[in-house]
């Protein structure tokens, strides 16, 4: 299969490990030679209801043998409108809202930049380093790291700035002042480079995914949210990694009570199918003409029916509680171990999604070596590490949200055996 592999599908898609899957469940993958590998990765984030959860399962099953498509914006069908409704009533926030469906997250973020702009106007989009927000061209040019992401892949949308980013860990004046450090040094620099006047949206994930699962400290997002307000800047949260109670709470913006103007969501919405959403204020969604927003699959019924289904489950179990639950187990075992390994640097994130960033003992310098070693050592003990960050020396840890406390401690002790051969 691997051989079929190399010679038919194009190079630049990599493969974390060297396995084919051939069933998923409860937290654990199984591959066409029968191994078993624990899934501390939800296929980036996905499947936190976990993998053919029952009801995504029977709400597809029924759809698919209803209809597979239609196309919403020819004839439309119930299944998108009531996921618009659940979005509407689960995102930051109780004001009159719409929303719109698509396909990728990618895609939900390019689609909240059209929106934006379109309600206000205005041509700048403010992004901040570290950022992930995904791979087509807009998005590319809203992405920080360059390679492997967009090296070779420009030139790229014009219109977007970088700003700092509020990293605790690594914020020159040290974590405590990082908040009002960040807002002041990104404040000023919007000023005097971009002007306000010229922004359409700050764009943010309020958790960041790829970069590093960077939490920025408390008072920043909040703060940041106010100064758009004033600006009359609209306030994009991608909450596309960090969304669906992946973080402890529905959205990672409820944490502080930050309520955004526009929430982009994919990953975790629909179990594994693709679907992704913009959601925000009425009057900013209702601004773009009839016809502005659309494509042929986006909200497809499918797609919308296991989003219900995984909504419901996620209500049902009360998944943010499972998430916390998961930090609870596994954020102390992890403080301990950095105690004892000295390359763990910084121990960092909320609920169920969470990071060990690695460098050289008592420095900052990054070491991308050693996480490769670590999720290497995961790997062939069986279980499915990721890495992550703009210096690529971040193992981050994202079990699906129903994984059971047994395999959940088993991994655990994975990666502790794994680091004490470091
Ligand atoms: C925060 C964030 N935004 C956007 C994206 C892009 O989503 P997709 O890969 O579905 O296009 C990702 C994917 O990792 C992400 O983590």
């Amino acid at each position: 299969m691997f051989e079929r592999r190399q010679r038919t599908v194009a190079r630049g898609l990599s493969h974390v490990l060297p396995v084919f899957i051939s069933a998923a469940g409860g937290g654990v993958l199984i591959d066409v030679d029968g191994n078993s590998l624990i899934d501390f990765g939800s296929g980036i984030a996905v499947t936190s209801v976990g993998n053919s959860a029952e009801l995504v399962v029977s709400r597809v099953t029924e759809q698919v043998a209803q209809f597979t498509h239609t196309c919403f914006m020819v004839a439309p069908y119930e299944g998108y409108v009531e996921v618009c409704e659940q979005l509407n009533r689960l995102t930051p926030g109780d004001h009159d809202k719409r929303s719109a469906l698509f396909n990728s997250g990618a895609e939900a973020v390019e689609n909240a930049v059209k929106i934006a702009r379109h309600a206000t106007g205005r041509d700048a989009i403010v992004v901040f380093d570290h950022a992930y927000h995904g791979r087509t061209n807009l998005t590319m040019a809203m992405t920080a790291k360059n390679m492997p992401y967009k090296e070779g892949f420009g030139p790229f949308a014009g219109e977007v700035y970088r700003m700092p980013m509020a990293y605790p860990f690594r914020w020159p004046g040290g974590p405590a002042r990082c908040a009002q450090e960040a807002l002041s040094v990104i404040t000023s620099l919007i000023h005097a480079q971009v002007g306000e006047e010229n922004v359409a949206a700050v764009v943010i994930e309020p958790v960041q995914g790829e970069g590093g699962f960077i939490v920025p400290p408390d008072g920043f997002l909040p703060g940041l949210a106010a100064y758009c307000r004033e600006s009359g800047i609209v306030f994009i949260a991608d909450e596309v990694q960090s969304g669906f109670c992946r973080t402890g709470d529905w959205f990672a913006c409820d944490h502080e009570g930050v309520v955004p103007d526009l929430v982009a969501t994919a990953k975790g919405i629909a179990g594994g199918l693709p679907l992704a959403g913009v959601t925000g204020r009425a009057e900013l969604m209702d601004s773009v003409h009839p016809g502005g927003l659309g494509g042929t699959y986006g909200g497809n019924p499918v797609a919308c029916a296991a989003a219900l289904g995984a909504i419901d489950t996620m209500e049902k179990e009360d998944l943010p509680a499972a998430a916390r639950a998961i930090e609870a187990a596994m954020l102390p075992r992890l403080t301990k171990l950095a105690q004892t390994v000295p390359a763990i640097g910084d121990v960092r994130g909320r609920g169920a999604m969470l990071a060990l960033e690695l460098v050289r003992p008592g420095t900052l310098e990054p070491d991308a070596a050693a996480a490769a070693k670590v999720s290497r050592a995961c790997h062939s003990a069986g279980m499915i590490v990721l890495t992550c960050g703009t210096y690529g020396n971040v193992l981050r840890l994202l079990p699906p949200l129903v994984i059971g406390e047994s395999l959940l401690s088993e991994g655990i002790g994975i990666l502790e055996e794994a680091f004490a051969r470091l």
